[in-house]
């Protein structure tokens, strides 16, 4: 059974009025927040790897500005560049505008507040000390009450929706409204004391509990479900084609959903975590194969007849590494989360070589692709520097590459110089800042391979200005590439 986004996509005769002025907003902040965000990425790789780039002051140093790299690019690059794909795909899917503009704006104007807010704590130093959950109360609260404002458009745009069948980019986006909504709460309840302090509702192993179950399902409802919502509609749509298989993208749906939430305990193998409860975690996300590769070969399935276009289109080449790595991260993950292997993994830069394959792989070139996509679409001009696209993505490509394998070689180091015993059954490398050292080649080379990711998104920025205020398409005509 083949279904088309097409089919459910208004004609322009019969186009509704949609709001575009919402999507043009976030898709502006999704530039200005992505390259910031890579910037301090590039910054804390270089710090890592040498030390006078932390500059002794106390807002400056790694500590703190970890927390903003992670915060501007899940949340900020991230948020954004969902927000922007769903404001733009759910009107043309549902065929009807948002339900209230005005609410629209509080979710835009809200989310760049608490953005703001999290640039200037988490340099201060205010924090809860919980990642990826770090911001103090009163930003959780504002959080929640942007999120309510957000829910309450969307689910209200479903519900006046002109077209009976929801396609299925609709329903990943309802599992990440839902679900982000319930972990944020739960995982935010807090004792406020001060204005900036507050002590969590819970304590020792539940707290650890709690917040992994929060921080693997923020990887999977907020950096993955989504993402695979703009992978179903922009995916078919920048090819011309139809998605490979409808039937398997809705099996992909519910078995990612209902394993996902199960896995949290693969972050706290080894730990005072009853074992019963890692087993559980980690065969659940062993399972979570399965569907993470359904999805994936229906999204170069989908390719099928248009693999011509691959050599020359940049936008259609960002979509196939996107989903190859989603592919090969959604692999690694599982593996790692086998008992024996995370012991060798964990606290190694293996973890970070893995988060940097599914952050820059899935995410970042997902969503280039569709940014490419858009940007001709929305503002009707054809790209001002079309060749600087390809550069773009051969950049980000070989950084990538150079980041991850830096830090795979780095991590497998890492973990067989720890645990290496001597005849005599002693530690080899008793001296743990020796095998410390012996890191820096591998952290220069991150930064080699960060800072091309991030030149090709600065190219990409420049490239989105001309374009935007370049002259218009003819009327009518279509827009290359689009
Ligand atoms: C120019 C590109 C980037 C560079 C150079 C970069 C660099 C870094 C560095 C140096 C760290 C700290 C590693 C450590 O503590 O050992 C880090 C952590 C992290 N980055 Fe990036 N990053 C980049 C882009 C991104 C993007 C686009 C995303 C997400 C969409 C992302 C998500 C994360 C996450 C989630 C962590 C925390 C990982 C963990 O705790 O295991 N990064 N990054
Ligand atoms: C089937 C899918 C996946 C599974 C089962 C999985 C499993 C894992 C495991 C076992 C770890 C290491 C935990 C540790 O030792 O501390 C990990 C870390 C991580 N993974 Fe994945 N992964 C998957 C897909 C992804 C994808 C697609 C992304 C990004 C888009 C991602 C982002 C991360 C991040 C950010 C961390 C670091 C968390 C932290 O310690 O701060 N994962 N994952």
């Amino acid at each position: 059974m083949e279904q088309s986004t097409s089919g459910t996509v208004a004609t322009p005769a019969s186009r509704p009025d949609y709001d575009m002025d919402i999507v043009k907003k976030f898709f502006t902040a999704t530039v200005v927040w992505g390259i910031v965000g890579m910037l301090v990425g590039v910054v804390i790789a270089l710090q890592l790897a040498w030390r006078p780039a932390n500059l002794g002051l106390p807002w400056t140093t790694f500590g703190r500005l970890r927390p903003l790299h992670t915060n501007a690019v899940v949340f900020a690059f991230g948020g954004n560049v969902v927000f922007t794909g769903i404001y733009h795909s759910m009107q043309r899917l549902l065929k009807t505008r948002m339900w209230n503009d005005t609410l629209s704006r509080i979710h835009f104007w809200g989310w760049q507040l608490i953005i703001v807010a999290a640039a200037v704590t988490l340099p201060l130093g205010l924090t809860q000390s919980k990642e990826y959950a770090e911001l103090i109360w009163p930003i959780d609260v504002a959080i929640t009450l942007v999120w309510v404002v957000f829910a309450v458009n969307f689910f209200a745009t479903v519900a006046i929706r002109k077209v009976e069948h929801m396609y299925v980019a609709i329903w990943f986006y309802m599992s990440f409204v839902i679900t982000i909504a319930v972990l944020h709460i739960v995982n935010s309840l807090v004792i406020p004391a001060t204005l900036f302090r507050s002590y969590p509702i819970y304590a020792g192993l539940t707290d650890a509990l709690v917040q992994w179950w929060y921080g693997h399902n923020a990887v999977g409802f907020f950096l993955t479900t989504p993402f695979l919502g703009l992978m179903y509609y922009y995916l078919p749509r920048a090819a011309d084609r139809p998605v490979y298989s409808y039937r398997l993208s809705i099996i992909h749906f519910w078995a990612l959903v209902f394993l996902y939430i199960w896995a949290g305990p693969h972050h706290l193998l080894y730990s005072a975590l009853p074992d019963w409860a890692q087993t559980l975690g980690m065969v659940f996300s062993i399972m979570l194969i399965a569907p993470s590769w359904g999805g994936m070969l229906n999204g170069l399935l989908t390719l099928k007849g248009a693999w011509d276009r691959v050599r020359t289109d940049p936008i259609l080449k960002f979509m196939v590494v996107a989903v190859s790595f989603y592919g090969m991260s959604t692999f690694e993950g599982p593996m790692m989360s086998i008992r024996a292997v995370n012991g060798l993994a964990h606290y190694t830069n293996w973890v970070i070589g893995h988060v940097h394959s599914g952050a820059l792989g899935w995410v970042g070139m997902i969503s280039f692709g569709m940014l490419y996509w858009m940007v001709q679409n929305i503002w009707n001009r054809p790209l001002a520097y079309p060749s600087w696209a390809s550069h773009h993505f051969w950049l980000a490509t070989i950084g990538i590459v150079i980041y991850t394998v830096a830090m795979w070689a780095a991590g497998l180091m890492e973990g067989l110089q720890w645990r290496a015993l001597d005849d005599a059954g002693r530690l080899a490398n008793p001296i743990f800042l020796d095998i410390t050292h012996r890191l820096n080649p591998f952290l220069w080379l991150r930064v080699v391979g960060g800072s091309m990711y991030l030149v090709g998104a600065v190219m990409m920025g420049i490239n989105f200005w001309k374009t935007i205020r370049g002259p218009s398409a003819p009327a009518g005509a279509r827009v290359e590439g689009v």
